[in-house]
């Protein structure tokens, strides 16, 4: 009985090499990447390596050249699962021979044991031991900078996790006391505790208004949490999309209010029947709105349209195109603004407010109905028979939301 040591990526490789060498009563141990073979190499000392020449991190010729030059592994018996193409570099790098892939059931465990027993297909010319070994060198920095790289990665991955669990707490600390503030607000405004007076009513009406933004911040904080934690659940259910989005747009009145700000409508025509979650789809339109009514300049206009996307009744893209006249958005922020926290001005003497989340959740909410965002400046597109010059933002779902993806 002899231990080999397999490394391989493929799963299905993997299982079928140690099903046919443990029926031969030979012990396998595996490993899944190059690196991971080399450990495997250096602290289990098997009396053959098997490898495969396409593993992802470190290939096949790299892990043969670094086990060539390893103490005590100099003599291991090497041998290259390859294809065709690749038998003379594994030979050239100190390989004893290969085996074919696809592997040969009838004749793999006979092969294998030719080679444990001292079979060898390697000619050693007078140049090659020096070469390998400077190959070797760079093979071993490689290895380093990969080791450092993964390394590196790692503590990527744990700032990424730590930054969506805070996020993930602090929506949830902000939330919470929000229900009494705006329970109790709603009783005094009511009047439910008692007749207010006019200057008291005033002051209630502003906190009102106040608590109104707060909750939308604290409520877009729960929505990308919830999307990053992949628990930001989208609805299935029919609803009108010329309906919605012109509910939204009516309501956008709000955000334009004493900016001077026109905005120009195109209206759809008839209904258009879709499946998906309206109250997200409000939302995000919201958004994009929003970003119109914050970074256009004072008395100018806002454009948006609500259209079918292709020809008349049998499109199935539906959309909104919202175009502003604001300072447009540099191509190479264009995708960018499209992650979360992303601003394209983030310094803190910048003019305008947000915390760079409202994008990221249209993205997300659209992708989720079958659709998608697309950010086009400076735009070429004509709505409501104007073609401004700032950004437009083609907010899309599909009619029949996530079931038309793909
Ligand atoms: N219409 C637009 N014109 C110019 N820049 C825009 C426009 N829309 C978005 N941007 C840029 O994209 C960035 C991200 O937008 P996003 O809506 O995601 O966040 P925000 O508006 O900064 O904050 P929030 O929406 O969370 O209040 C903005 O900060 C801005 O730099
Ligand atoms: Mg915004």
């Amino acid at each position: 009985m002899a231990t080999l040591l397999h490394i391989e990526d493929d799963a299905a490789t993997r299982q079928l090499v140690g099903e046919l060498l443990t029926g031969a009563g030979h012990e396998v141990v595996h490993a899944e990447t190059g690196l991971q073979g080399i450990r495997m190499a250096e602290s289990e000392r098997p009396d053959l390596v098997l490898l495969d020449i396409n593993t992802r991190d470190l290939d096949g010729y790299a892990v043969t050249l670094r086990l060539r030059g390893t103490a005590g592994l100099e003599g291991t018996p090497i041998v290259a699962i390859t294809a065709e193409g690749d038998r003379e570099t594994s030979l050239a790098v100190g390989a004893d021979g290969h085996i074919d892939k696809p592997i040969d059931e009838a004749s793999f465990v006979a092969t294998v044991e030719r080679f444990l027993s001292g079979h060898s297909e390697r000619r050693e010319g007078p140049d090659d031991a020096v070469l390998r070994k400077q190959t070797r060198k760079i093979v071993e920095r490689l290895e380093n900078n990969l080791i450092e790289l993964i390394q590196a990665n790692e503590r990527l991955e744990e700032v990424a996790r730590l930054r969506r669990e805070f996020l993930q707490n602090l929506s949830h600390e902000f939330a919470t006391p929000m229900t009494p503030v705006v329970g109790y607000l709603r009783l005094l405004l009511d009047e439910e505790l008692g007749p207010l007076t006019p200057l008291q009513r005033k002051c209630l009406e502003s906190v009102n208004a106040s608590t109104k933004k707060l909750r939308a911040l604290i409520d877009t904080l729960l929505d990308v949490s919830h999307l990053e934690t992949g628990r930001l659940h989208i609805y299935e259910r029919d609803y009108d999309f010329a309906e919605v989005t012109e509910r939204a747009l009516d309501e956008s009145a709000e955000l334009f209010a004493g900016t001077g700000i026109t905005l120009l409508r195109e209206r759809p025509e008839g209904a258009m029947a879709a499946r998906g979650d309206p109250e997200k789809l409000r939302r995000a339109l919201i958004h994009v709105l929003d970003n119109a009514a914050k970074f256009t300049p004072r008395g100018q206009q806002v454009a948006a349209g609500v259209r079918r996307r292709g020809d008349g009744a049998l499109a199935e893209i539906y959309e909104v195109v919202v175009v502003d006249s604001g300072p447009g958005i540099s191509e190479s922020d264009r995708e960018r603004i499209l992650q979360p926290f992303f601003q394209a001005d983030g310094s803190a003497t910048r003019s305008h407010g947000g915390v760079g989340l409202g994008l990221a959740f249209a993205r997300h909410v659209s992708e989720a109905m079958g659709g998608g965002i697309q950010v086009i400046s400076p735009p070429d597109i004509e709505v409501a028979g104007r073609k401004l010059d700032g950004t437009a933002v083609v907010l899309s779902v599909h009619a029949k939301g996530h079931a038309g993806v793909g």
